[in-house]
């Protein structure tokens, strides 16, 4: 089925708002460093122009997860497909995510890298949409609340495409 992107978010509309959470980033952990944990694949884009956004000491990780059975709504347990290359002892972490749906892998993912050990877990999301939220997920720096449409664009794909859309656009099929 031939599918069409409606623009929600413009690419200057993100930018702006990357910019903003950059710099209040900066400030809420002044005098600190900070390790952003980037999701893969979808969150990749977002931590690249936010880390470069952020004007106290970055460093970086990645991590890739899979839900059991492919299916996160069944168990809400992730399957761990590349772990961290770092420990998080003592350190100030911002897990860095595309979007919160559900809420499930956020959920399960911010306890596990809470038992690691580190100085404290924060979340930083560039999208969110309240309305699916399953599990009660804190989230403590958020892009855009948006409405419950399927997005793409800025990391965010359908069947693999569109993650390099500089925008996010609403998936619509007719
Ligand atoms: P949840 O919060 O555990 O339901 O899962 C969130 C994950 O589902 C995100 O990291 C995305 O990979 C995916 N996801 C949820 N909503 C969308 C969307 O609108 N477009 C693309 N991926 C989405
Ligand atoms: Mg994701």
């Amino acid at each position: 089925m031939a599918e069409r992107i409606e623009v929600l978010l413009t690419e200057q509309e993100v930018d702006k708002r990357i910019q903003e959470i950059g710099e209040q980033i900066s400030r809420d952990y002044a005098g600190k460093k900070v390790h952003l944990v980037c999701v893969l694949k979808g969150g990749s884009f977002f931590m690249c122009e936010l880390a470069k956004r952020i004007t106290i000491p970055v460093s970086i990780d990645f991590m890739s997860v899979s839900s059991y059975g492919g299916d996160t709504k069944s168990s809400g347990v992730v399957r761990i497909v590349k772990d961290l290359d770092e420990p998080l002892t003592g350190r100030h972490v911002i897990v860095i995510e595309d979007i919160v749906d559900s809420g499930r892998t956020l959920s399960y993912l911010l306890d596990m890298l809470g038992s690691r050990g580190p100085e404290d877990v924060k979340l930083c999301t560039l999208l969110d949409k309240p309305e699916r939220r399953v599990v009660d997920v804190k989230v403590d720096y958020t892009g855009f609340e948006i409405p419950d449409e399927f997005v793409v664009g800025y990391g965010l794909d359908y069947d693999q495409k569109y993650r390099n859309l500089p925008y996010i656009g609403i998936v619509k099929f007719d």
